[in-house]
């Protein structure tokens, strides 16, 4: 079995050592972008001199049937190839022969296994990009029902103010909107081609790495080849942003969850995206917005497992960085179960809008309409504060809620009261008179909506 690095041993590896040093149960899934590079490679080696026309011919086809036979599932690489660029030369090479050993030339698995896993890397950020943007869409259009429904706007989980639910939903989207952004960030910084650096300090021979960059669809090479072969940024960074899509995904999720609980009530979950229990027979539980919570976990220790391998590091290549595979498909690989999911989940579940239109005014939580009612009165919001606060004393000694003052009792409260302060205990009202940009307001809602429905249907990679 041909290793690429026999020619200085005598005995073969032990057992132990294949079993640990091999990437191929893991790595083989680069295998069509190890092909696309490979021909650029060899299409550079043509022009170096290195290949005859009629070799690089040859080369190419067998480039192509390679392909053919790696996507049928025909040709495979075993353990005893190690990695996926051992096996691919190995398949070259049985339908090459001699010729098939050329390929290797100015290459080196260290500058290729970067250009590799960034063409892996930049192919699955635009496929996690479409399944974002879809769960803003789905939110969007959960939205657009609801741009006028109140609930209670909660902070440390009580009643605060009432909002909109439209506002509610659009503000998950916004999280969603700057991964977005993040991923075209990303794209940019990720778009320079490794392929050159060799091992570690680029080659002797005359090899073109712009003429590479620019077939494999990179804006240039990279400025060093050190750096080249070691850097994993763009790993780093990729798992960032599957850890943020993943932490906003957390949120969405529990309250996705609370919202479908029995004590709130506001969502009904569609029965294709909630499950039953084994025993209890009146159970419908939100497994996609648990699992949503719980991938959270995964994806932040991803993240965490890549940059602590990273840290310390000497340059350039050390067989560290071969574990900087896994983490990242493993992360891929999730977000692409987990968000079409949640997205079928949002696009499907029923609001029962009359529950949180309910309890919207209810925990006091018109209060500060009537601090606001008093400060354009030209009281002071210090003592506003104060008069709003001996209503909600007052209430609560009581048992009843703001607007259920008694008319004779307001003035009692504070000599700047009067029965005229119940117009603005109102939810609708109160609703109605936020129209600030970016406020919970239904008209400043319409104005949101129409951003973020702006702002999907552009983002990248359609922006491109
Ligand atoms: N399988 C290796 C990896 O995943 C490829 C690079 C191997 N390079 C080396 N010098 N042994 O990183």
């Amino acid at each position: 079995m041909a290793k690429l690095w026999g020619g200085r041993f005598t005995g073969g590896p032990a057992a132990a050592l294949e079993a640990l040093n091999a990437s191929i149960g893991f790595d083989w899934r680069l295998a069509p972008y190890d092909l696309t590079a490979s021909k650029a490679h060899a299409r550079v080696l043509n022009r170096a001199g290195l290949l005859t026309g009629d070799e690089l011919e040859r080369m190419l086809a067998a480039l192509d049937a390679l392909g053919e036979d790696v996507a049928n599932g025909t040709f495979t690489g075993t353990i005893a190839d190690e990695d996926v660029h051992t096996a691919l030369e190995r398949g070259l090479v049985e339908r090459l022969g001699d010729l098939g050993g050329k390929l290797r030339a100015g290459r080196s698995r260290n500058d290729q296994i970067a250009t590799d896993l960034r063409l892996y890397c930049r192919d699955h950020a635009r496929g996690l990009a479409a399944d974002v943007a879809a769960l803003v869409e789905a939110l969007a259009a959960q939205a657009e029902d609801l741009v006028d429904a109140p609930a209670p706007g909660m902070t440390h989980l009580q009643h605060a103010q009432p909002v909109t639910l439209g506002h509610q939903l659009l503000a998950h989207a916004q999280g969603f909107l700057r991964d977005l952004d993040r991923l075209r960030d990303w794209d940019g910084r990720a778009a320079v081609s490794p392929l050159g650096s060799g091992a570690l300090s680029g080659s002797s021979l005359p090899l073109d790495p712009v003429a590479v960059a620019e077939e494999l669809g990179f804006d240039a090479p990279v400025g060093n080849s050190m750096d080249g072969v070691s850097d994993r940024d763009f790993a780093a960074e990729l798992l960032f942003v599957c850890s943020m899509v993943g932490i906003h995904l957390s949120r969405l999720g529990e309250e996705v969850i609370l919202w479908s609980s029995q004590e709130f009530g506001w969502v009904t979950l569609d029965d294709a995206f909630s499950t039953g229990s084994s025993i209890m027979p009146q159970k419908k539980n939100p497994d996609v917005a648990e699992l949503a919570r719980g991938k959270s976990g995964r994806l932040v220790g991803n993240l965490t497992a890549l940059l602590v391998t990273l840290k310390g590091l000497p340059f350039t290549y050390n067989k560290d960085l071969q574990e900087d595979k896994e983490p990242v498909f493993d992360s891929l690989d999730n977000l692409a179960l987990l968000l079409p999911a949640v997205t079928g989940m949002v696009a499907t579940m029923r609001f029962n809008a009359e529950v949180p239109r309910a309890s919207a005014p209810t925990g006091f939580s018109l209060a500060t309409e009537i601090a606001d009612w008093l400060v354009r009165k030209g009281i002071p919001f210090r003592s506003a504060h104060e008069i709003a606060g001996a209503c909600v004393a007052h209430c609560e000694a009581r048992g009843i809620e703001l607007h259920e003052i008694a008319d004779a009792d307001l003035a009692s409260i504070s000599e700047h009261l009067d029965p005229s302060v119940k117009a603005v205990l109102d939810v609708d009202g109160a609703l109605a008179g936020r129209t600030t940009p970016g406020s919970t307001g239904p008209k400043a809602v319409a104005d949101q909506l129409a951003q973020v429905r702006d702002a999907v249907a552009n983002a990248w990679p359609k922006s491109l």
